[in-house]
């Protein structure tokens, strides 16, 4: 990491912290809501099927930006089959470094080859073992298996897990797969986040299987979750920092935070993210480490 940037997050971190600003430093950008896959805890609608154009990311790209916004996660929807005419999602990921953005990544569910994706971070939607295909769709984990295979540079890719109540006691079976493969270097876990006030998917013993990821964490497996940001994660009652991550939807509407808020009890919330943004704001060393290895190393 350049003296530049370490010099730009420091100074991110005093006025957020000690001028009350609330300038964010990661933006989602929901370039599509478009989707072959129909999983059953997804949270994007879509029912009016959309996309962005590229002047549209462009613009949304400028304005986070000028936010204070340097890192930037292209999602959908489906990202790395978004299009608009000859541009494809390594444009938007060269247009994003062009503009001064220091990371890009996209997150993908990994059903095509998307070994051509030129993002800084890759991260694979990986849902269970044998409980995969019953959340995303016949021969979802068959095709990711074969798919990242293909990418070119393994340690650009993790997997990402969202524990729900089909798929909680395949968890350490995910754990052991990630840790044998060569493919993957790492994961992160989120719980679901309820669709529609919908509890159905919750699970109830959330605090029990987050200690066991904090042993599998403990004894060196590859996992991207800070211990920190897990603890918090067991009662996120704790007062929110959510304005750390803008989020901008495929409908063109622009959120300081997260777009569930309006709606959504926040002291029930399962992104993993809300704890990392709490750690982080709290100045967690080892909050602040696993950020600057995940976004800001070769
Ligand atoms: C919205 S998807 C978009 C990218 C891509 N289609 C995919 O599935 O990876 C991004 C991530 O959000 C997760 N996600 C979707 N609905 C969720 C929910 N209700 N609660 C928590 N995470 C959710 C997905 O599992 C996925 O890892
Ligand atoms: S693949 Fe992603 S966007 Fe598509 S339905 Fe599943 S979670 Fe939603």
């Amino acid at each position: 990491m350049g003296i530049n940037k370490l010099l730009y997050l420091i100074f991110w971190y005093i006025k957020i912290k000690f001028f009350n600003k609330k300038i964010p430093l990661q933006t989602v950008i929901f370039i599509t809501n478009i989707c072959n896959y129909n999983c059953k805890h997804c949270c994007v609608d879509k029912t009016a099927p959309t996309k962005m154009t590229f002047e549209e990311v462009k613009e949304h790209l400028i304005y986070s930006y000028k936010l204070g916004s340097r890192f930037v996660d292209f999602e959908g929807g489906e990202p790395i089959q978004w299009s608009d005419g000859d541009k494809n999602i390594n444009d938007l990921c060269n247009l994003a470094k062009e503009i001064g953005f220091f990371s890009t990544t996209v997150t993908t569910n990994a059903s095509k080859d998307f070994s051509f994706v030129n993002a800084d971070h890759i991260f694979i939607s990986l849902d269970g073992l044998k409980t995969h295909n019953f959340i995303r769709g016949e021969q979802a984990f068959e095709n990711l298996s074969k798919n990242i295979k293909n990418f070119p540079s393994h340690n650009k890719v993790s997997a990402n897990m969202v524990i729900n109540s089909i798929n909680k006691n395949d968890t350490q079976n995910v754990l052991n797969f990630v840790e044998k493969s060569p493919y993957i270097n790492g994961i992160s876990f989120n719980f679901y986040n309820p669709v529609n006030n919908d509890n159905t998917l919750c699970v109830k013993n959330k605090e029990e299987i987050i200690n066991t990821i904090i042993k599998y964490k403990k004894k060196g497996y590859k996992i991207i979750n800070t211990k920190t940001g897990l603890n918090y994660l067991k009662n996120p009652t704790f007062p929110k920092t959510c304005f750390i991550t803008n989020f901008i939807t495929a409908d063109n509407e622009r959120y300081s935070g997260c777009p569930n808020s309006p709606n959504h009890n926040c002291n029930i919330c399962g992104l993993g993210m809300a704890g990392e943004m709490k750690a982080l704001y709290d100045f967690s060393l080892e909050t602040i480490l696993s950020g600057i290895k995940l976004r800001l190393t070769k």
